[in-house]
């Protein structure tokens, strides 16, 4: 007579504790977005309502500080692995190896030069999720044997678009989504960093960061997904025609056998037995500060990589370094970046919202590649190694979770789900049956 009762009990029970699994097993999304060379300090000068009202749902820094070269290949590439320039290779958005006697260019899909870094869309991968990405420098690319879950070639497309598709992503089974904007960037190369032009570009991107929390809100992502918004660097006035640092004037360019791209710096491999005469004759221009390669600063965590050249020419802010007179003479561009990551100019912005972070609240500084860590402590998966560090963000993580360690490889509650679900079954049994 009380078998029924206890049957019923058992079932509650069952369920009650099949919920707390659920809960408890409930793993939060993530949306990574960059906007290409969106300056920290924008905001401050141009009206961006829709930035605003992100940081009041979230967690905002006042700026962080990025990775050396300010360049965008080599930005992005420390974010989305948590490394160094030095230790993920890609020190330039073009750059020469000498080991493989081969050029890089933005455009090189080849997996051996991005194979020294594990990307999060990757790191996703190899835990068992899912994960989609709408450009970032190395998507596209076969890294450590893997690519992302889903991708998508590079090519000029409507913001909107993406975020329409990358939020339907979110609706499904993917479990981080990527997503890259060449703006407001391109408006900050033309038309410099004070133009009108770099304003309204500014605005228009304000407007569809408005209209990705709109969608996010409309299909019911706003409390699943943790959004996470920043940039590669930012943006300097520069001047091609006054300010410009000519090497043909420095040096006899017989002596240099190789040279590796130009504006804020350039890498100079010179002639053999020619490095010192090379280095003396350009550390006479006042404009820039030349480094033997052993001699780069520490702080940068640049030189220690194979495609660092011999000497490295860094510009001073708004300089230019260029080859001879006629180099870039006509570029009527206003705006540049790649300059010494301390300067406040280079630095990008940063905002996060979402179930997992705290809200309305104002963070301090932290360091590029600590975002890395961030996004896997939100997806609760082991990072690779990686030089970013968890204690500079774990302020605004509102997550209540175990330690990573606890997890599995594969990134899932493993334990204790398999406890839980051996406690309802022995609930079920032992009400059942006894
Ligand atoms: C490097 O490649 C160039 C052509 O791209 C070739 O002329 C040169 O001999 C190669 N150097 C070495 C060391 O193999
Ligand atoms: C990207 O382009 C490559 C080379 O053209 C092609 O093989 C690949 O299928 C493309 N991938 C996607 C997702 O369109
Ligand atoms: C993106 O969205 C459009 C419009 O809904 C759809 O036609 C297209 O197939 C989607 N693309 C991807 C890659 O999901
Ligand atoms: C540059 O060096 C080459 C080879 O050493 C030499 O022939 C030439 O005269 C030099 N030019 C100048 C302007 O010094
Ligand atoms: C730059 O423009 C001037 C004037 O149009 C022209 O004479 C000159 O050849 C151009 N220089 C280069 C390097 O294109
Ligand atoms: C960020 O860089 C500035 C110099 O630009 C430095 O003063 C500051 O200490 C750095 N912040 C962190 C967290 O490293
Ligand atoms: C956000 O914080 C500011 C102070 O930092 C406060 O004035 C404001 O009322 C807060 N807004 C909300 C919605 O909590
Ligand atoms: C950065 O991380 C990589 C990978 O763990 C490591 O090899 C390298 O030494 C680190 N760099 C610094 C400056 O700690
Ligand atoms: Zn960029």
């Amino acid at each position: 007579m009380h078998l029924p009762t206890l049957g019923m009990t058992s079932l509650v029970l069952s369920l009650l504790v099949l919920a707390a699994v659920g809960v408890a097993a409930r793993r939060n999304k993530v949306l990574l977005v960059s906007m290409d060379g969106f300056r920290w300090d924008y905001v401050k000068t141009i009206s961006t309502p829709n930035l605003d009202r992100l940081a009041g749902l979230g967690t905002r820094a006042e700026y962080i500080n990025n990775t050396f070269c300010t360049k965008t290949f080599p930005s992005h590439y420390s974010v989305a692995t948590g490394l160094y320039e030095e230790s993920h290779g890609i020190i330039g958005n073009v750059m020469y190896d000498p080991e493989f006697n081969e050029t890089f260019s933005p455009r090189t899909r080849e997996s051996k030069w991005w194979n020294d870094g594990e990307p999060i869309w990757i790191t996703a991968v190899r835990n068992g999720l899912k994960s989609a990405t709408y450009f970032w420098p190395g998507s596209e690319v076969k890294i450590r044997g893997l690519r992302p879950t889903k991708y998508k070639n590079y090519s000029s497309v409507d913001v909107q678009k993406q975020i329409d598709n990358v939020t339907d992503w979110l609706k499904g089974d993917i479990d981080i989504a990527v997503m890259y904007t060449p703006q407001p960037d391109k408006a900050g190369h033309k038309f410099g960093p004070n133009s009108r032009e770099l304003r309204e570009k500014v605005q228009e991107m304000d407007s569809a960061v408005g209209y990705l929390l709109d969608m996010l809100e409309e299909k019911e992502l706003a409390s699943v997904v943790n959004l996470v918004l920043t940039s590669d660097h930012g943006m300097t006035e520069i001047d091609f025609q006054k300010k410009r640092i000519e090497i043909a004037s420095l040096v006899n360019l017989s002596d240099i056998v190789r040279k590796s791209d130009k504006g804020p710096l350039m890498h100079i491999t010179p002639v053999e037995g020619k490095l010192e005469s090379v280095y003396q004759a350009l550390s006479k221009s006042d404009k820039m500060t030349v480094y033997k390669k052993e001699d780069i600063p520490e702080y940068w965590h640049y030189k220690n990589n194979r495609r660092v050249m011999p000497i490295l020419c860094v510009a001073d802010e708004g300089w230019s370094i260029l080859w001879d007179k006629d180099d870039l003479i006509n570029k009527t561009d206003r705006g540049n970046h790649g300059y010494d990551n301390r300067l406040t100019s280079m630095k990008p912005l940063f905002f996060a919202a979402g179930p997992d972070i705290r809200k309305n609240h104002t963070c301090q500084p932290f360091l590029s590649v600590d975002i890395y860590s961030l996004l896997c402590t939100l997806l609760e998966i082991n990072p690779a190694p990686n030089n970013g560090s968890l204690e500079r963000v774990r302020n605004f993580i509102v997550k209540p979770k175990p330690q990573t360690a606890n997890l599995t490889n594969n990134g899932t509650y493993m334990f204790p789900s398999a406890v839980l679900l051996s406690l309802t079954l022995f609930v079920f049994l032992v009400f059942d049956f006894l």
